[in-house]
């Protein structure tokens, strides 16, 4: 069907299937109206959703965990496309009722599952073989009139927390397991992660790490933020 007819979630289904493009705007008219305004700075587009999807499958990913998985744009996408199982962690009740809504929408529900929370309620490492984090915390540094709503805490002092809790986080994965960042996530990945591609989504950087067979010593970390990370260079984590 000619990408501009496209329409209703059955034609969404059938072309992301098929491997064809579908707009963010006729994604988006599945969401709510408030979260459909949000998308574009806060939900990932299609085309990355698909391309993440892909390459999480290729490197072997059975199920992902989305940290921050708002209306689950990233996990419904990546079910349909690369047909691999994904999990959404979200804090705000009111983003799991419409990721669960969506999930049902595209017939997917059997494939994406959403549990709502933070980092407390972070699974057990056997739950998940890799990660997408599109730049989760980030918000909580925005000024309030870019926030998404104010139903949670949103707040400079949050921000360190919760990225001193994932890069804790990151440290004890299992050896294997595949990261992929959009955006970054705000902190450093230990350097027992080796990063296996790079490339830019828009303007934003697009990256897949992986976690070794050993734990990186304290002292060494890779800063995602780091001039030499940009535009695909590989470099020796400092
Ligand atoms: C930039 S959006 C990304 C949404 C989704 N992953 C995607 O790519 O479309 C970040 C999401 O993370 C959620 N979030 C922020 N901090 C969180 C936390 N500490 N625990 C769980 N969810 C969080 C926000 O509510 C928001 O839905």
């Amino acid at each position: 069907m000619p990408t501009d007819l496209i329409d209703t979630a059955d034609e969404i289904l059938e072309a992301l299937r098929d491997g064809q493009r579908v707009e963010d705007r006729v994604f988006d008219r599945l969401l709510p109206m408030p979260l459909r305004k949000a998308s574009y700075q806060y939900w990932t587009s299609v085309r990355v959703a698909t391309r993440v999807g892909a390459w999480l499958r290729d490197g072997g990913a059975r199920r992902v965990l989305d940290v921050g998985s708002g209306p689950g744009k990233l996990c419904v996408v990546g079910a349909i496309t690369a047909r691999i199982e994904f999990v959404g962690l979200e804090h705000r009740a009111h983003l799991v009722e419409a990721a669960r809504h969506l999930a049902t929408t595209f017939g997917v529900q059997h494939r994406v599952k959403f549990i709502q929370g933070d980092l407390e309620a972070f699974p057990d490492h056997d739950a998940f073989d890799a990660l997408y984090l599109y730049n989760p915390f980030g918000e909580n540094l925005f000024l309030p009139n870019d926030h998404l709503d104010d139903t949670v805490e949103i707040s400079r002092a949050r921000f360190h927390r919760e990225i001193r809790r994932l890069e804790t986080i990151l440290m004890t994965l299992r050896p294997g397991t595949q990261v992929v960042t959009h955006n970054g996530f705000g902190g450093r990945f230990p350097g027992s992660y080796t990063l296996e591609r790079s490339e830019r989504a828009g303007v934003n950087p697009l990256r897949l790490w992986r976690q070794g067979e050993r734990p990186s010593p304290d002292d060494q970390y890779w800063d995602e933020g780091a001039e030499a990370l940009r535009d695909g260079d590989i470099t020796e984590p400092y």
